[in-house]
């Protein structure tokens, strides 16, 4: 078959003959590839650098996707950590980390959202106590997460919800009841009430977030839940201790591992069947997965790329 191989890291991938993959257990099937997205954490994991990484190579990245079962089903599949990715004609799926789709499902429209989705979904539904009515900052919602995240708190039942990222003009059509940008000023009066922030960002911008929001609480005594999602601005973060001290602040992480992949498998039938109906929209251009070297180093876009075996 052919596939996108890393042979070194620090390359593109290149489109290549590969071995055929195998089915080893009852529960594996081999699947035809119909659709796997570009999400950063297949960047990191084609570049050896996400904190799941071996140093296997070659590689055949690719963390998820949408594929055709020897039984004619269409599934999403989410992939152990594996040098065998998705990125492929074909991949071993294990079905118990897969879900039947719908006959009409769009391939390209899961492909793209699941990931992204998957991440506010699960640390609302899973890693934090969190209840219909509380209020919710985005920290970073000018992403595909981000901006889904806006969607899936406002599914999930979010009382007010608020935007904050760089450009706030590129966040005017989400369903946030506030759009702020990461202006000390304007996080500091967004933020004086709210219960969970949810942070794609990191770095700086998450210890200057922090220094604007933690003063200004209305009430000391509310508890705020900061989970660390993404790390687009930096994977470390000189936190100031004073906001640890100064509110109940809780700050957690989630993502595989944080949330054990039994539970991030059991919220797979659900997400894929709210992608399905359309609640998660993201912007997508599909490639031709003989274009992946290309598309790696294109510049950057808003839209997921696709690629399509
Ligand atoms: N833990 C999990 O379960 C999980 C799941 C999915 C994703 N993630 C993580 O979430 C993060 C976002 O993923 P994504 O799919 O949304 O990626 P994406 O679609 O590529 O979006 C990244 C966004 O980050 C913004 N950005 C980059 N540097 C920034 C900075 N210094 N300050 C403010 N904004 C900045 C970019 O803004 P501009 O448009 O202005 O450049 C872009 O909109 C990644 O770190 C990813 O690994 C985590």
């Amino acid at each position: 078959m052919r596939a996108a191989v890393v042979r070194a890291f620090g390359e593109p991938p290149r489109f290549e003959e590969f071995p055929d993959p195998v089915a080893s257990g009852p529960d594996e099937v081999v699947v035809d590839v119909v659709a796997s997205a570009l999400a950063p954490r297949v960047r990191s994991q084609a570049a050896g650098s996400h904190y799941t990484s071996t140093d296997a190579l070659p590689l055949v990245p690719g963390l998820d996707g949408v594929g055709r079962a020897p039984d004619g089903s269409l599934r999403y599949f989410l992939l152990p950590d594996t040098d065998r990715g998705a990125l492929a004609e074909r991949t071993v799926v294990d079905l118990r980390r897969s879900v039947a789709l719908p006959d009409d499902a769009d391939p390209v429209a899961i492909a793209a959202a699941a990931n992204p989705a998957m991440s506010s979904w699960v640390a609302l539904r899973r890693r934090i106590p969190f209840a219909a009515g509380q209020s919710v900052l985005v920290l970073g919602a000018t992403g595909n997460a981000g901006r889904l995240a806006v969607a899936v708190a406002r599914r999930l039942g979010a009382g007010r919800i608020v935007a904050a990222g760089r450009g706030p003009e590129r966040m005017a059509d989400l369903d946030a009841d506030e759009v702020v940008a990461l202006d000390g000023d304007a996080l500091a009066r967004a933020g004086a009430d709210v219960d969970v922030v949810l942070d794609y960002l990191w770095g700086e911008p998450t210890a200057a977030a922090l220094r604007a929001i933690v003063p200004a609480r209305a009430d000391d005594a509310q508890p705020l839940t900061w989970v660390q999602i993404g790390s687009v601005a930096g994977l470390e973060s000189p936190i100031p201790s004073a906001a640890l001290r100064a509110v109940p602040l809780q700050l957690v992480g989630s993502g595989q591992g944080s949330v054990p992949t039994r539970v991030i498998r059991d919220e797979l039938g659900e997400l894929a069947l709210e992608i399905a109906r359309g609640a998660f929209p993201v912007p997508t251009r599909t490639v031709s997965l003989s274009d992946v070297e290309r598309a790696w180093t294109a510049p950057p876009s808003r839209e997921r790329v696709v690629f399509l075996p």
